[in-house]
């Protein structure tokens, strides 16, 4: 299956019709597991979503979100973990309790055999019903850095060094640290569901590259073109061209 593009005018376009396909799924099975991706993009989404909460639309009494990346070697209830964006942006405004989420383990001495209990976490759940993604500046999902093969599974990686400068803005006087987990290429392209979202003109370039690609190792996210269901939600800024062919 070609994957479905959508663009839409600007962010505000992109958070409303990115909530709208989370209200669907979420609809359609009330204890959905979503998994969540942090970082700007998806922020005006989750704001829609916590609106759509509050005037009773969207009922998420019963959904569960996995999260998707984490920095190694913070701890746990640090701020600045990628838990704790994913705590004020998402999860409490949605009132989803620590209870119904698969959180990324970030402590503990053998990160390696975190990443496998993560594995077997979400494969305990039943999988993933839906996949919200942004796209890094080199094409990665979640911290799936380049090269990332298809059957990649969660595990420790050392970020590449555009996505330790793209992401410093995060950090403010800190250093931001060198190694995270990661949700495996293998466990985002098992959602039934994919949904990734791209907005602003610097990621113009990266999704055009991205749309032109096979999928290959080297642009980790050329790889949801051989996923069976992702829709892409573009904004204009993001995608000037606007074709709506893969
Ligand atoms: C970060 C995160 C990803 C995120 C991406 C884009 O490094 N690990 O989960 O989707 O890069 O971030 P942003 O939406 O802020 O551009």
């Amino acid at each position: 299956m070609p994957i479905e593009i959508q663009v839409v005018a600007d962010a505000d376009a992109l958070a409303r019709e990115a909530a709208l396909v989370v209200t669907g799924v979420v609809a359609e099975r009330p204890d959905a597991v979503v998994l969540a991706a942090t970082g700007n993009t998806p922020i005006g989404c989750y704001a829609e979503l916590a609106r759509l909460r509050a005037t009773g639309s969207l009922d998420t009494s019963r959904m569960r979100v996995a999260q998707l990346d984490e920095y190694v070697g913070l701890a746990a209830d640090d701020a600045r973990s990628l838990y704790g964006w994913m705590d004020r942006a998402l999860l409490a405004p949605l009132g989803i309790g620590s209870e119904r989420v698969v959180r990324m383990p970030v402590e503990g001495n053998d990160p390696q055999a975190a990443a496998r209990a993560y594995d077997a976490a979400i494969e305990a759940i039943g999988g993933i019903d839906l996949a919200i993604l942004g796209l890094g500046p080199n094409g990665h999902l979640g911290f799936n850095e380049p090269p990332a093969s298809a059957d990649a599974p969660t595990r420790v990686i050392s970020l590449a060094p555009e996505t330790l400068a793209s992401n410093a803005r995060y950090w403010g006087d800190g250093t931001v640290p060198e190694r995270a987990i990661t949700a495996g290429m293998s466990v985002i392209l098992s959602a039934r569901r994919v949904m990734l979202l791209v907005s602003g003109t610097p990621k113009a370039a990266i999704l055009d590259r991205m749309l032109r690609s096979a999928p290959d190792a080297a642009l980790p996210a050329s790889h949801l073109r051989g996923h069976p269901d992702t829709i892409l939600i573009a904004d204009r800024d993001a995608r000037p061209a606007g074709s709506l062919e893969a």
